[in-house]
């Protein structure tokens, strides 16, 4: 639940600015709620309450179902994340097939709790609910990228794929 007492000129202005700008370029701003939430996370990284409660002034929608989307879709999070997000799919598919163990091999990898940045600020680790992917199940994604058929074995594999990236540039 969001409280309204909430400060969002702790917000960053510049970014605001282009949220501004993206919803004042759309059709409906009203009813784009999802999308609007899109930008403001990829603007700003996570959406805290403050951010939520500037999206529902701004749309004019009250501060509680715009948090109540927020916590329903798992790509929408609400705590600052690593610069990529490793997501282990926790739906009845992937559990049977043994996502816990996965999850735990990046937890123990990365050296962190679920939700918890790592020190190099690269990866944060959570579970999320089915991706709808079910058939590549076990199915862990890094950002956007989907791996299926994931095994814990593999998991140090996937990660140094991107710490490779880290490195590259
Ligand atoms: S249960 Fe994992 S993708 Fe559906």
């Amino acid at each position: 639940m969001i409280k309204t007492n909430l400060n969002i000129n702790d917000l960053d202005k510049n970014l605001l600015r282009d949220l501004d700008s993206y919803i004042e370029s759309l059709e409906d701003p009203k009813g784009s709620l999802i999308n609007v939430l899109h930008r403001a996370q990829m603007l700003f990284g996570y959406l805290p309450h403050n951010l939520q409660l500037y999206v529902s002034r701004k749309l004019d929608l009250n501060a509680a179902k715009v948090n109540g989307v927020v916590t329903f879709y798992s790509f929408f999070t609400e705590k600052k994340t690593g610069k990529y997000v490793v997501s282990v799919c926790m739906g009845t598919a992937c559990y049977v097939k043994g996502s816990e163990k996965v999850l735990e091999k990046c937890l123990t990898l990365l050296d962190v709790e679920k939700n918890e940045i790592t020190k190099d600020g690269l990866f944060s680790v959570k579970d999320v609910r089915c991706i709808g992917a079910c058939g590549l199940a076990p199915v862990l994604s890094v950002g956007e990228k989907v791996y299926g058929h994931v095994s814990a074995d593999m998991v140090e594999d996937i990660l140094n794929k991107f710490r490779g990236d880290e490195n590259d540039s």
